[in-house]
This record gives structure tokens, sequence and C-alpha cells, in this order.
């Protein structure tokens, strides 16, 4: 393989049909702001491309949802994801859009050059069509039950719940989404990528990174889950996958052929990111080709897994076919991230919004960025709780790095006027504490390298931590009594190590870190220079004391809490075309027989509900548990529940739940309830009648 000269990292390019929310950030976005600000430090030359994926079902269906046109749907998300982006520090070199004119050049040349070489193979077949819409039927317009696994909520491209990739004629029971009827069958010439005949060349290409006896990958670089997903694909044997279809909203089929037809939306998508570069070449009057052409040129992928085959099979297929282009040298495709115990449902609104937490918690950016760092779904699904946030602030950030930062600066603040002191001769105490400090920081490039981020921020708190020890062995505060020269010594190290942070945590805080170097006096350091032990000189000015972070309060995080809960039980049927799969939520973590037994679990009867104002989705409850006073609970099930047919019902309260308001009502317990795979909530109670107040255990 060649060494890289450059790097062109992508990251998938979200639909512009909804904004931002932190599954996005956590699958691609974050992690490949992290890779590209790391190798930057480290003096690489890196382009990082984006921007917002206009056309395809999840625009138009939406469009229809909102009663609008797809033009107006991406224009809206486009310019909302663009400044959510901006906002989270995640900054590319171009956010572009597929909807452009030079991007509609771009990949109806690319076809056309593929259709020159007889690629395609040009096919009439009968395909699905929707007589109300007056429309075929394709991908996720049309879904019904997976002949593979049985899920009967399988799209005409693929069933989200096996995986397995599908073909609307594949499809048991098909039913159109944009009308809900059944289809019928009419004959439509489409354009079709025989993937069948190329499967060998794949193979090889995935599990042994050649191509053509050339090596351009090292598979063993390759995540494990990602070479499986390719191999389970292979295993199915590739299929020939239409790349045309009888859409009006897409880029129009440049034959004359192909009047009223447009590409597929997985054709023109990842072109979008040649079409980035070259737009972004043209606003810095640059030369596009050697980021995509060159040899030493090293293409990286980030993507959520839904991407996979079409990142790792689809598309490198394309590129080798059309020529001239260099395929990926990685795809580190993270797994999914969960929220509270629960999926991510965008149309259960069960999600964090990028631009909602912005404007909730204004510059509280990186610890967002942190806590979602420390939880990337690398390897495995993960999962993301507000409470989880709240500990990681206060114990980590906080307690670990921000502790370490004050007590440096109110130290030099107090004994030398706000300047680094001069220091004297180094002992065994700095040796030891410089020594863990840069074998750290050769371990966070390595960890960046392999794409585990995760443990790339371990170990730049772990700077911050070799610097709380520093300064708990070395006492400065104390010793400045009996040693004042010793002291300005502990100090100035001290001062260097906050510089050292300030350039290895760029990456993952940069906020912090710009705060910091302001703090400090420095400007935007190299990586080589993490390696320094004299950054700061005696005599450097260095600003007040300040705190990094803050402690995130019960009171701050709660309302985050309720906001979840409140929105998404309340929503109305699931409508949305693309729900996801209907999966059981993950299983929690074991928890001992103690903890479980904390809870006081008590069986209840509903005396009376009533509906909370200005509130649509809640009732308050009163429940006798058999105590002097009935309980008093907001429950927010109004939309499962008319107030009247509630009373008398039995129910089983959590009853020592620590009290919260809910619309300024005390709610003094939780109702226990099961949601059912179509989000319909039913009550959990003992099977006959019990005396209220009866321990359930
Ligand atoms: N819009 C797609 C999604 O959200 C991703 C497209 S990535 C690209 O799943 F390759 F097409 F650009
Ligand atoms: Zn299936």
């Amino acid at each position: 393989m060649v060494e890289p000269k450059r790097h062109t990292v992508t990251a998938a390019l979200p639909y512009a049909n909804g904004p931002l929310h932190l599954g996005h950030v956590a699958g691609a976005y974050l992690p490949a702001d992290i890779y590209v600000r790391n190798l930057r430090q480290r003096g690489k030359e890196v382009l990082f491309v984006c921007g917002s994926d206009e056309h395809g079902a999840a625009i138009t269906i939406k469009a229809m949802k909102e009663g609008t046109t797809p033009q107006a749907v991406v224009d809206k998300y486009h310019a909302m994801l663009r400044d959510a982006f901006i906002g989270f520090g995640i900054h590319f070199d171009i956010y572009h859009r597929t909807s452009s004119d030079l991007h509609e050049r771009t990949s109806q040349d690319f076809f056309l050059e593929l259709h020159r070489q007889g690629v395609f193979v040009e096919k009439e077949e009968e395909q699905y069509f929707d007589e109300e819409a007056h429309q075929f039927l394709a991908d996720r317009y049309i879904t019904g039950t997976c002949p593979n696994c049985g899920n009967d909520k399988a799209f005409g491209d693929q069933c989200e719940k096996c995986g397995s990739a599908l073909s609307p004629n594949d499809l048991i029971d098909p039913r159109s989404t944009l009308t809900g009827t059944v289809p019928v069958k009419r004959p439509t010439t489409h354009w079709y990528l025989p993937m069948d005949r190329h499967q060998a060349m794949m193979e090889e290409w995935v599990n042994t990174g050649v191509l053509d006896g050339v090596e351009q990958h090292d598979p063993r670089e390759w995540k494990p889950q990602v070479l499986g997903q390719c191999n389970s694909w292979l295993k199915e044997g590739l299929r020939p996958r239409a790349m045309t279809r009888d859409l009006s909203w897409g880029v129009p089929v440049p034959l004359p052929e192909g009047q009223g037809k447009v590409l597929y939306v997985w054709l023109d998508a990842p072109i979008g990111y040649i079409s980035a570069t070259k737009q972004w070449a043209a606003d810095n009057d640059r030369d596009w080709e050697p980021w995509w052409k060159a040899e030493d040129t090293r293409l990286v992928h980030f993507i959520g897994k839904d991407n996979i085959v079409f990142h790792c099979i689809i598309f490198p297929m394309l590129l080798e076919l059309h020529g001239g282009y260099q395929l990926p040298q990685n795809v580190p495709a993270n797994e999914f991230l969960n929220l509270e115990g629960r999926k991510l449902s965008t149309s259960r609104n069960w999600a964090v919004w990028i631009h909602e937490y912005l404007e909730r918690w204004p510059e509280r950016q990186d610890e967002l960025r942190y806590c979602l760092t420390t939880i990337l779904p690398e390897f495995r699904d993960s999962e993301f709780t507000w409470k989880d946030f709240q500990d990681k602030n206060n114990n980590e950030l906080v307690a670990i790095l921000g502790n370490f930062v004050q007590r440096v600066f109110v130290l030099c603040d107090k004994f030398h006027e706000r300047q680094a002191p001069s220091g004297g001769a180094s002992t065994d105490q700095e040796v030891t504490m410089w020594s863990t400090v840069h074998a750290e920081v050769e371990s966070i490039a390595r960890h960046v390298d392999d794409f585990r981020f995760r443990d790339a921020l371990a170990a730049a708190m772990n700077i911050a931590r070799a610097g709380n020890k520093y300064l708990t062995d070395t006492e400065p505060w104390k010793l400045q009594k009996t040693d004042p020269a010793r002291t300005a010594t502990v100090l100035l190290h001290g001062a260097n190590l906050a510089a050292v942070l300030s350039i290895v945590l760029e990456p993952f805080l940069p906020f912090t870190a710009e705060k910091l170097r302001r703090m400090l006096g420095i400007p935007r350091l190299g990586w080589s220079e993490a390696f320094r032990t004299d950054l700061i000189g005696p005599g450097q000015e260095l600003g007040r004391p300040e705190h990094l972070f803050k402690p995130i309060t019960d009171a701050e995080i709660q309302p985050e809490i309720d906001r979840l809960l409140a929105g998404t039980v309340t929503q109305a049927p699931n409508t949305d075309p693309d729900p996801g799969p209907a999966e059981a939520p993950p299983a929690k973590p074991i928890v001992q027989f103690e903890e479980f037994a904390k809870l006081d679990l008590r069986v209840g009867t509903i005396l009376s509900a009533e509906k909370v104002a200005k509130a649509d989705k809640l009732l308050k409850l009163a429940i006798d548990i058999g105590e002097a006073v009935p309980r008093t609970v907001v429950s927010g099930i109004a939309q499962h529940f008319s107030p009247d047919e509630l009373a008398g019902q039995q129910v089983v309260l959590v009853a020592n739940l620590a009290a919260r308001k809910m619309r300024g009502v005390d709610s003094q317990g939780m109702v226990l309830m099961a949601e059912d795979s179509d989000g319909r909530l039913r009550f959990v109670r003992p099977a006959e009648a019990m005396s209220p107040g009866a321990e359930v255990r």
C-alpha cells in the first residue's frame, strides 16, 4: 500500500427530511470530526466533506406528510442540518447539497460513463404500480412481509429487522406506503447494475483488500462487524439492482429513453461526496481530482451501520467499474445509539434534537460531545441517558479536568500574580508525570488511527488525571509555606500540563480547548508540541482562573427527562413510512436483587382522573394505595385513555419514587405500563382485584 499523502474523509450525507439528532451525531459525524481534527493536528492534509441528501423517498414522503413540496422540505432541513453541525462544532470543509446543478451534472456524467462502457443491463420488467397514486412503487414506497424473517414492516429494498436485501417482488402481501392500497403490476424499463457479475471481485476486495492484483486496504483494519455485514450480503449472493426509478424527484436519467425517470437515490447520493469535493475545489481554487483519483489518497467513509452495504459494496463497485477512482480504504461504521432504554425513533419523537439541545444548553457543546464520545457505539449498540450525561459532566469534566486546570490557575493567581512562575530543577516526580503523559499522548494517536475514539478520549483524560495526581502528591498549596521555590517549579509544570491538555483535547472538546488556550495565552499548536514540557515559559501572563465546566444539577436534568417522556407516549400512532424495526427495546444491564428490592411497588385503585391544563398528553390521577390520603400521580397517558374510563381500575404504583413536578403538579409515584409493539399502552395490574396497598414483589 502507498503511504497516504492526503485524506479524503466523508460523513454520510444526512437526508434533508428532519433535524439532526443524537443518533446521527454518535453514528457518523462526531467520530468523523474527531478523526479529522486529530489528523490535522498531526500535519496531515485532510478534506472533510458532507452535505444534505436531498433525493429519494425519504424526502418525497415527508413532503406529502407535511403537505408541501420536496423542494420546500429540503430547503428547510438543509439549513437546519447545516446550522446544527456548525453549532455543535462539526466543521466540514464543505456542506453541500445533492439538489445542486453541479451535483446533477456530476452524477449524470458518472451514469453516462458507466452506460457508455456497457456496465448496465437495460431490462423491461413488471413492477408494482399504485393505481391511486399513479406511481410505480420501489424501495420505501412499498412495504410488506419479509420472506426471510416474517417482519411485516419490510420495505421494497431492505428488511431492517433481519438486514436482508429485498426487491419489491420478494415482499409477501405488498402494499403501497403512499395509499395503503394493494398494488398492481405494470411493465417498465430500467437500467440495472448486474452486481451478481461482480460478486467475486467484491469478495476479494472486501476480504483481502486486493483489487486487480493490487493491495488497496488491509481488511484487518476494518471493524469486524463491517466485514461481517459485507460477508452476509455476499453470502446471500449479490443480485442485479436497478439504478433508475420511475419518479419525478431526483436527478433525471440523462438518456432520451430515460424520460420521466430519475437516478436511484443510492446511485446519486454517494456521488454527492464527489460533487461536494468539486464545489469545494471551485470555491478554493483547487484541483478536485487528486482527492479522489490519486493513489496516495486515503478515502475513509464514516457512516452508521444501516449504510454499510452501500459504502462497502455498491459504491466501491461503481467506482471500480467507472475506473479512475480510488476505493475506500476503510469504512468505520458505527452501530446504533439508544436513548434512555429505547431505540431512537424520529416518528415517536423519542430523540434528542441537536438544534434544541443547542438552544437549551447554550455554550455546553463540549459537555455533550464528551458524553457521546465516551459511549460511541463503536462495536456494539450503546445507550445515552441524561443521568449519565449529568454524571460524566460532574464526575469527570468538572471533577477531573476542570478541577486540575482550576487548581493550577488559582495557585498561579494567588502566589504569582497570574504569571507562570520560574521553575527550578525537575525531580523524579516530574519525570514520572511527564513519562505517563507522553505515553498517553502516543496512545491517543494510535487509538484515533484505529477508529477507537472512546479509548482515545479516555487516554486524554488520563493526562488530566496524571495532573491531579501530580498536584495531590506535591501539594503546592501547602508547600508554598515551606518551599516556595519548589512550589514554583510544580506550578510551572502544572501550567505546561494544562497546555498539553489544550492540544490533546482539541479534537474532542474544541470549544474548551479554545478557552484553555485563551486562558494560557497560547496559539493553536500541532501534535508534536504535545510532547514538549516547556510550552509555557516563566513569566508568561496567564488569564484569571475560570471554571471550564459547571456542575449540572438534578433540577437542570429533570426537565430533559420529562420532556422526553411527555413527548413520546402521546405521539399519534405510527404513520411514518420509516419507523425503523419494530423491536423490543434493548435489554437493560443486570441489577442486583438489593437494587430491585429498593422499589416499593403497591397495588392501587384509581379513584378519579382528570386532564392537566395545557398538557394534552397528561392526566392527573388520584390513586388509593391504602394510605390516609390518596396519591396524586401525573401520567402521560391522556391520548391512550379517557379520564372517565379510569375510575375503579387497578394499577401497580411505584410508591417510593422521588416526587416530581409536572406542569406544576407534584406527581407522587409512577403507574406501571406496558407498551405494545404498535405503541399501545396497557396497565400492568394484578390478575384479580386486591386490596389497595398490597405489596408487589
Ligand atoms: N441519506 C442516507 C441516510 O441517511 C445516507 C447517504 S450517504 C451517501 O441513510 F453515501 F449517500 F452519501
Ligand atoms: Zn427480514
